[in-house]
């Protein structure tokens, strides 16, 4: 029967084809004419060349490709700047600009190519605002394929082709791919700077009004623990077009779509001061960041000024100190000032110290930098009172460590941040007689730090999100092809619309033959397509508590891992909320998911195919594999690390594990290793407004037997903490090449953990490992490292309230990395 009625109506659908076709070569027409005349804008302009602001719509250049386009790009309300930009991008971002810190005037403004050789950019009453300071007869100037502005000789005259001057030698914000940042060059936005610093490692500084500093790479560790050298004088960085970024210090940092062919990318330091590179989604016209510099946004210094706390709340905002209230109520920038009398004054001591101040405490809170002392290991009473006794200590910073802490009694107040991963508080030296909750100061836990919760907030978000809105970007483009086109071509244009407005039934359809693309790389699959893509689910490559995994290929030729799901609670939209969620999650050490599959009751997803198997069956397997070596073994703790505190702390979405074990570790050929299936627990949505922000509640226990928290047992919130106790674990096994959960005393009983805790306290007391490192190496391997990961392994397991952050975890481990290279900073 049903077979019948597609037979009849069949005709139908063939005729409605036949009645599209007139309009489709129409179109065609259309579109070749378009294409056609941008291809024909010019990539290169001799002498006597001009484009005036009126005629913003119109590129002054576009090179051979059609990749980059040049001209005058909308820098504010009648603000212009003349630049160059990607072509396909929807919002025309600037690569590079001519005239960064002054735009000039929508009317009579001019880019002119002189007769003299010089390109000049003039202001609305004819002055000079930028020129190239090129000069010669017979010059031209052209935009290159990698978006460099040049201006040469005669290609054909003597010794011709010389480049007099290039764009790609005066950098703005931006590095596009082969653009190199050399010692002479930065990259600068507001007061934020990525340069080569005079040891040659590259680094990000604010360098505000009043303070100077900098954040990036991480200025607690010294360069080698932040695996940079300062040996290479070359000073050169570069990103290639496989989307590695490369610099002469021994940085190397991957875009996560590392090696797509065809993407376009850039590298731009953002005016909240984070590095990021982006790549261009061709499907949208729209960015998407694919490697950023900070892991937090609140780590880059001078965001909010002198008393003031940078915070999330859910965006970033600046709140003034308990105690203190703004100097300026439009400027962060200026900070705030205590209301309480000067507690650093030292001439006025008539009574002890600890008769004159108290202290109030701002949580999970530091101020970074200005330390007058520092003393590792010493008690709370003991941080305090050097606090109490130093005149010029305006607040000290304590963080707990293994019942002592380390102590850091400040100076000034400033680069302040909060962060619930911060383990550690700030106390503020005031007037005993000083009531801070008394002025509409508050310092709520709950809420974080609310001193005036109306006051203007410096606001986080998107590089667009700092300039000045663009909107009109579509409609200027379409005037640009009628000015070019002619009325014609307009009623053309309006007949394109027509037809594809007629023919708005097609995504609709392709989206029920469940055809959704959602951004670049990540797309919804049909079932058919991946029963077709693993042979019927033929090649098993194994199998765990949230499904059965195979082995696909898709058409392209690309090996996957299809995981089919078994009982997926919640309907198709909470799956595909979902989805769209885990999809954005990005990282060299987390396994990529490329799409999904939601079709009734069918629930797959699709991964990137990593080539070695998990973590196990190099640690415990029986079979006859060589013993995992060392270094790779540390390899695989950092990066595990590294992948867990991106989940935890730096993805947009903040997400727990909830079942961190060695099987869900999978090692790249070159034994990478990549944390699998996360995302499914739970996706819970970062809000530090709420009082359990970090925490959620499961209705039911999730993970696997001997690496759970022991929380997970009692009625409480579950945070991130949990999947650092598995990690505790884990790391010890790496150690030990054995499940902990085997372990057994000689009377060939089970051990609790508590013993175990005790006897690694043991081993860190003693510093000894070798009788807990895997008898399989044979003494290869590093005790310094070893030891380490003892020691972190130890403080993961114990109380949750004494758990280092997934953070601490990584930069612990970071610290003693590749020492074996570096010998110079044993
Ligand atoms: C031209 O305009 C600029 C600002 O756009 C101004 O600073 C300058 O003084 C003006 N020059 C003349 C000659 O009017
Ligand atoms: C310094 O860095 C450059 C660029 O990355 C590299 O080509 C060169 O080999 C390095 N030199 C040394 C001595 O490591
Ligand atoms: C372009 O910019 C507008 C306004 O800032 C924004 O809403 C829109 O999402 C952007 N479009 C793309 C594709 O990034
Ligand atoms: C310190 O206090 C004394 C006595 O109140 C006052 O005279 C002096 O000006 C103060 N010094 C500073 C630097 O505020
Ligand atoms: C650090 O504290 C210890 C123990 O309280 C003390 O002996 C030592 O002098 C302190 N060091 C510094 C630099 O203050």
């Amino acid at each position: 029967m049903a077979d019948i009625l597609s037979f009849v109506s069949m005709p139908a659908n063939h005729c409605r084809m036949l009645r599209i076709l007139p309009r489709l070569t129409f179109l065609v027409s259309l579109l070749s004419l378009l294409l056609h005349s941008s291809a024909s804008a010019p990539h290169t302009l001799g002498a006597g060349s001009s484009l005036s602001v009126e005629d913003h719509a119109r590129p002054f250049l576009v090179s051979p490709d059609g990749t980059f386009s040049c001209g005058f790009l909308e820098a504010g309300d009648n603000a212009f700047s003349f630049s160059v930009w990607y072509s396909d991008a929807v919002n025309k971002t600037a690569v590079w600009t001519a005239n960064p810190d002054a735009a000039v005037n929508g009317r009579g403004s001019r880019i002119s190519f002189r007769d003299d050789g010089g390109l000049v950019l003039t202001g609305a009453n004819g002055t000079t605002v930028w020129k190239s300071k090129t000069s010669g007869a017979g010059l031209s100037v052209s935009l290159l394929n990698s978006g460099n502005l040049v201006i040469s000789d005669d290609p054909s005259s003597t010794g011709g082709g010389r480049t007099l001057w290039q764009s790609f030698d005066w950098p703005v914000d931006t590095l596009v791919p082969s653009q190199r940042l050399t010692k002479d060059t930065t990259l600068v936005s507001r007061y934020f700077i990525l340069y080569y610093d005079n040891d040659n490692v590259l680094r990000l500084r604010y360098d505000g009004p009043d303070i100077s500093s900098i954040y990036w790479p991480n200025p607690e560790d010294g360069v080698f623990p932040n695996g940079r050298t300062s040996y290479n004088s070359s000073r050169v960085a570069v990103l290639d077009d496989a989307g590695v970024f490369l610099s002469s210090d021994n940085l190397r940092v991957v875009a996560s779509d590392l090696g797509v062919p065809g993407v376009k990318r850039r590298l731009t330091i953002d005016p909240d001061g984070d590095v990021r590179i982006y790549s261009l989604d061709p499907s949208t016209g729209g960015w998407t960041v694919t490697w950023a510099a900070m892991a937090q946004a609140c780590s880059v210094h001078g965001q909010c000024g002198r008393n003031a706390i940078c915070v999330y709340r859910p965006s970033l905002s600046c709140l003034c100190a308990p105690g203190h209230e703004m100097v300026d109520r439009h400027d962060w920038r200026q900070g705030c000032k205590p209301m309480f009398s000067d507690t650093t004054n030292c001439s006025q001591a008539a009574l002890p110290p600890e008769q004159r101040f108290k202290f109030v405490e701002v949580p999970h809170t530091d101020f970074f930098g200005y330390d007058v002392a520092y003393n590792t290991s010493v008690t709370f009473e003991h941080c305090k009172k050097l606090c109490l006794e130093m005149c010029s200590c305006a607040a000290f910073s304590y963080r707990p460590f293994e019942g002592l802490g380390k102590c850091f009694p400040k100076g000034f107040l400033y680069n302040g941040y909060t962060s619930p991963n911060f383990n550690g508080n700030i106390y503020l030296k005031v007037p005993i007689g000083f009531d801070p909750s008394a002025r509409s100061v508050s310092a709520r836990s709950s809420q974080g730090l609310a001193c005036d919760p109306d006051g203007p907030e410096i606001v986080q978000g998107t590089p667009d999100t700092f300039r000045t809105s663009r909107g009109n970007d579509k409609w200027s483009y379409l005037f640009a092809f009628a000015g070019v086109l002619g009325v014609l071509d307009l009623i053309f244009i309006a007949t394109g619309w027509w037809f594809l407005s007629s023919q708005q039934s097609i995504p609709s359809s392709l989206e029920e033959a469940g055809y959704r693309m959602v951004r670049g790389q990540f797309r919804r699959f049909t079932y058919r397509e991946l029963k077709d893509a693993t042979g019927n689910f033929k090649e098993e490559l194994g199998r765990g508590g949230s499904g059965v995994v195979y082995r696909g290929v898709l058409d392209k030729g690309k090996v996957v891992a299809v995981k089919k799901l078994a009982n997926v609670a919640g309907g198709d939209d909470e799956f595909w909320a979902e989805m769209t969620l885990i999809g954005r999650i990005n990282h060299m050490n987390l396994v990529r998911i490329w799409g999904f599959c939601s079709q009734g009751k069918h629930k797959l997803l699709v991964y990137e195919y990593v080539e070695n198997e998990s973590l196990d069956r190099h640690l415990f397997g029986t079979e006859d594999r060589t013993t995992l070596p060392w270094r790779e073994r540390y390899r695989i703790a950092l990066g595990t690390a590294r992948g867990l505190a991106y989940l935890h702390h730096e993805c947009l979405e903040w997400v727990i594990h909830c079942d961190v074990k060695p099987e869900n570790i999978l090692l790249t050929r070159e034994f990478d290793p990549k944390v699998a299936d996360f995302g499914l627990a739970k996706l819970c949505k970062r809000d530090a407004g709420a009082g359990d922000g970090d925490s959620m509640r499961l209705s039911r226990m999730r993970g696997t037997a001997g690496y759970m928290a022991p929380e997970w047992a009692l009625n409480v919130p579950i945070n991130a903490k949990v999947d650092v106790y598995s990690y505790g674990i884990v790391l010890l096994e790496i150690v030990m090449g054995c499940r902990v959960c085997d372990q057994i005393t000689a009377g060939g009983e089970r051990l609790e953990m508590s013993q175990i805790a005790q006897a690694l306290r043991q081993v860190v007391a003693s510093g000894d490992v070798v009788p807990l490192v895997d008898g399989r190496l044979q003494g290869q391997f590093n005790p310094r490292q070893a030891l380490q990961m003892v020691r972190v392994s130890l403080s993961c397991i114990e109380d949750r309230a004494n758990r280092p952050t997934m953070d601490d975890v990584a930069k612990a481990l970071t610290a003693c990395d590749d020492e074996d290279e570096h010998p110079a900073y044993k």
